[in-house]
C-alpha cells in the first residue's frame, strides 16, 4: 500500500499530502475494510450514517448540509480493525480524520478543508479503562470519555483521580493529545504532564510504544495537538491521591459593572496565588439585566471545608463566602457536580449535555490588567451578544513545570487562561456571522492586556482565525514554506516548541498522512 505514497514523494518533494496525487486509488474502502475483516462502518447511502456521524459533534455548525461529509465513518472494534483501517484509508487515497470524543472546537475530527475526500475513524468502541490501584495507574483506550474515566477511577477508589476537565463527554484522544487542563491541574499539572506511556499507530499501522516511537514523538504526542503523529490508541496514566472527601462551590454574585470589576480585579491577585489545593475560575456572560452584570465562581478545594473557609475568608474577603455555601463530597461526584449531571451513573453516558453552534478564542494574562481597564472590559462584554469569557487559573504545579517538558509553554509567568465564546441554537443562525463578528472585536479590544509577541493561545481551545495550511496548494509548493507559515500560528500555541515539533513530525510521519487544517508540517530531508 505504501507504494502510491512513495513514488509521490520520490517524484515531487512538493507535494506533502499524498491524497493529492492523481494516481488511481489502488482500492474501494469498502471492499479494502470487508476484506481486511473491518465490519462497522457506515456509507453515506445508509440509513445510520447521519445518526453516526452526528452523534458525536459537539459544534453544530459543523453539522450544517454545506459543510463536507466523509465517503465513510469506521468504527473500529479493536486495536487490529484500527491498523487496518489506517491502511485502508492510505490505499483508497482518502484522508483520515480520527475522533475520540468531536469536542474540536472548529470540528477538525470530522471535516476537511478544500473537500478532500476523507474517512472518519470514529474511537467510540475503543473506550476501555483498566485501572491499577495498587500501582495507581491506568491504561486507558483513546476513545474513553473523561466521564468514562471519572466513573472508573471512583468504582475502583474513591481517593483516586485523574486530572482532567470538567466537560465528561470530551474524548481522552483530543483532550490529552492536546495537553488537558482541569481543576487539580493547580496542584498535578496537565493530564499530558501525567502520561506514562502510550500506543501510537503510526501511518505504517505500527503500535509504538513509549520505547519504540523515540523521545522526540513521545514528548509530541503528549501536548502537540490532535490528529498530527498518528492515531493514539491507548494511554497509561499516572493517577493521583485526593482526600476521600473534597470541597466544592458555585457562587453567583451580580451587581452594578463596578461591582463585578472590582471582584474580577481583585481575583487577579487571588486565583493564582492559592495554595495548589485550590482551583477558583471566573465565568462572566454578555448581557445586562436591569443594568446589572453577573459573574460566577468556580471552586474546588482538595480538602474539608473549614480549609477552604479559612484561606479564603483570609485571603478573599469580598467574596463573601458563606460556609453553607461549600458542599463536601468525593473527588468523583465533584466530577458530577462540575460536569452538570445528577448522578456518577451519567459520567458514563456519551450523549448527554446541548450541543450548540459555537465559537472560540484563548489568551493568556501575565499581569493584571488595572482596575481601570477592568472596568471597561467588563463594560464591553455586557453589551455583547451571547457569549461569555472564563479565566482559568495558574500558578501552583502550573508554573513549576518547565516550558519545554510537553509541547504545552504556557507555565511560569502565566497567571491565568482566558477563554472567549459565543454560542447560539439553530433559530439564531442568520445572526451567526454577527455573533462570530463580535468575538473577534472583543479579542480585538483585549490585545493590550494580555500576552505579546507571540499572542499565545491553547491549541485545545483550537482557533482557525490564526491561520491554516492548504495542503491542496502548500505554500509555494514547498515543505520549507509550509513550516514557515505553520509557525505563524504555530508559536502562538507551541511558543518555543514549534521546531521540536516539526522535528517530530517529520520522524513519525515525513509523508503528512495524518493532517489537518492546522498541522504540524513535516519537513523533507
Ligand atoms: C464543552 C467543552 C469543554 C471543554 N473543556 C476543556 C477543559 O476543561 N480543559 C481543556 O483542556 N480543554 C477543554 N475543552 C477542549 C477539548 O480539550 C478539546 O476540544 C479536545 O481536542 C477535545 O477532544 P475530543 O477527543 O473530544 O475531540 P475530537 O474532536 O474527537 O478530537 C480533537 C482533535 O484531536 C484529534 N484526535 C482525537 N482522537 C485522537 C487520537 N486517538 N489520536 C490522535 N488524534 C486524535 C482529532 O483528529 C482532532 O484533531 C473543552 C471542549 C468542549 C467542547
Ligand atoms: C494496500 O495495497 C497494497 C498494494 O496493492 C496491498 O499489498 C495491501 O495489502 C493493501 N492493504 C490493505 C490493508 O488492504
Ligand atoms: C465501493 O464499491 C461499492 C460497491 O462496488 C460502491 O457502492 C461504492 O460507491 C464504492 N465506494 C467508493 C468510495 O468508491
Ligand atoms: C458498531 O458500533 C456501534 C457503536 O458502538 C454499535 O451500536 C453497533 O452495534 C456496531 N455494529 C456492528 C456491526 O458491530
Ligand atoms: C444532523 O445534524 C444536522 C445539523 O444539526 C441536522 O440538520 C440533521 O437533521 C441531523 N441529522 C440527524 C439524523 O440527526
Ligand atoms: C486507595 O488509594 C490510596 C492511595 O491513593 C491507598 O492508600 C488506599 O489503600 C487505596 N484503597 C484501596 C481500597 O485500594
Ligand atoms: C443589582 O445588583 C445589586 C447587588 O449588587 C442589587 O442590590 C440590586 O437590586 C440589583 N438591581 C437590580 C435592578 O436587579
Ligand atoms: C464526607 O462529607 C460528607 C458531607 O459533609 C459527610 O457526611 C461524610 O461523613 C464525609 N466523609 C468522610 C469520609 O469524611
Ligand atoms: C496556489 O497558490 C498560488 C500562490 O499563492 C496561487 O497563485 C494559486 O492560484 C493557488 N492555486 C490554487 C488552485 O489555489
Amino acid at each position: 500500500m505504501m507504494h502510491a505514497i512513495a513514488t509521490t514523494l520520490v517524484l515531487s518533494f512538493c507535494l506533502l499530502h499524498p491524497t493529492t496525487s492523481s494516481a488511481q486509488p489502488l482500492s474501494n474502502i469498502s471492499s479494502c475494510l470487508l476484506s481486511n475483516g473491518v465490519r462497522n462502518f457506515s456509507l453515506p447511502a445508509s440509513a445510520s450514517y447521519v445518526t453516526l456521524l452526528n452523534s458525536s459533534i459537539q459544534n453544530l455548525r459543523f453539522a450544517l448540509p454545506e459543510i463536507g461529509k466523509p465517503v465513510t465513518v469506521v468504527i473500529p472494534n479493536s486495536k487490529v480493525d484500527l491498523q487496518r483501517v489506517i491502511l485502508c484509508a492510505q490505499n483508497s487515497s482518502l484522508a483520515i480524520r480520527v475522533r475520540s470524543g468531536g469536542h474540536s472546537y472548529e470540528g477538525l475530527s470530522y471535516t476537511t478543508e478544500n473537500h478532500v475526500p476523507f474517512g472518519v475513524i470514529d474511537l467510540m468502541n475503543l473506550n476501555r479503562v483498566q485501572i491499577d490501584s495498587a500501582t495507581r495507574t491506568a491504561w486507558v483506550e483513546s476513545g474513553a470519555t473523561l466521564g468514562e474515566l471519572y466513573y472508573a477511577i471512583g468504582q475502583s477508589n474513591q481517593s483516586l483521580a485523574f486530572s482532567g476537565g470538567s466537560c465528561s463527554t470530551v474524548g481522552i484522544g483530543g483532550f490529552v493529545s492536546g495537553g488537558g487542563f482541569g481543576l487539580i491541574s493547580r496542584k498535578f499539572a496537565l493530564a499530558a504532564d501525567n502520561v506514562l506511556d502510550a500506543i501510537l499507530m503510526d501511518p505504517n499501522g505500527n503500535a509504538l510504544d513509549r520505547g519504540s516511537m523515540g523521545d522526540d514523538v513521545f514528548w509530541a504526542m503528549r501536548g502537540g495537538g490532535g490528529g498530527n503523529w498518528g492515531v493514539v490508541y491507548a494511554w497509561k496514566f499516572q493517577l493521583v491521591h485526593v482526600p476521600n472527601n473534597i470541597t466544592v462551590f458555585i457562587l453567583d454574585r451580580t451587581g452594578p459593572v463596578e461591582h463585578i470589576a472590582k471582584l474580577m480585579h481583585k481575583w487577579q491577585f487571588v486565583g493564582p496565588y492559592l495554595p495548589d489545593e485550590f482551583y477558583l475560575s471566573v465565568y462572566i456572560p454578555t448581557g445586562t439585566s436591569n443594568g446589572n452584570v453577573s459573574m460566577s465562581f468556580t471552586g474546588q478545594v482538595l480538602g474539608p471545608k473549614r480549609f477552604a473557609m479559612s484561606v479564603l475568608h483570609h485571603t478573599f474577603p469580598e467574596l463573601s463566602l458563606a460556609e453553607s455555601d461549600l458542599s463536601e463530597m468525593s473527588w468523583v461526584e465533584s466530577t458530577a457536580r462540575f460536569a452538570g449531571l445528577n448522578s456518577v451513573v451519567d459520567l458514563t453516558n456519551r450523549q448527554l449535555g446541548s450541543k450548540q453552534y459555537s465559537k472560540s478564542k484563548s489568551d493568556y494574562v501575565r499581569s493584571p490588567i488595572s482596575m481601570q481597564d477592568t472596568i471597561k472590559i467588563i463594560q464591553y462584554l455586557s453589551n455583547g451578544p451571547r457569549g461569555f469569557i472564563q479565566l482559568d487559573p495558574y500558578g501552583g504545579a502550573m508554573a513549576r513545570l518547565e516550558s519545554s517538558k510537553i509541547p504545552f509553554p504556557h507555565r511560569a509567568g502565566n497567571l491565568y487562561s482566558i477563554q472567549y465564546g459565543v454560542s447560539w441554537q439553530a433559530s439564531q443562525n442568520d445572526h451567526a456571522d454577527e455573533f462570530i463578528g463580535w468575538l473577534r472585536s472583543f479579542y480585538a479590544y483585549m490585545a493590550p492586556y494580555v500576552s505579546k509577541d507571540p499572542r499565545a493561545a491553547y491549541v485545545n481551545y483550537l482557533d482557525l482565525d490564526l491561520g491554516t495550511n492548504n495542503w491542496m496548494n502548500a505554500t509555494d509548493g514547498t515543505s520549507d514554506n509550509s513550516v514557515v507559515h505553520a509557525r505563524s500560528w504555530g508559536r502562538r500555541y507551541f511558543l518555543k516548541n514549534f521546531d521540536r515539533l516539526v522535528r517530530a513530525k517529520t520522524k513519525i510521519d515525513p509523508g503528512n498522512v495524518f493532517n489537518n487544517a492546522q498541522s504540524i508540517p513535516p519537513l523533507q530531508y
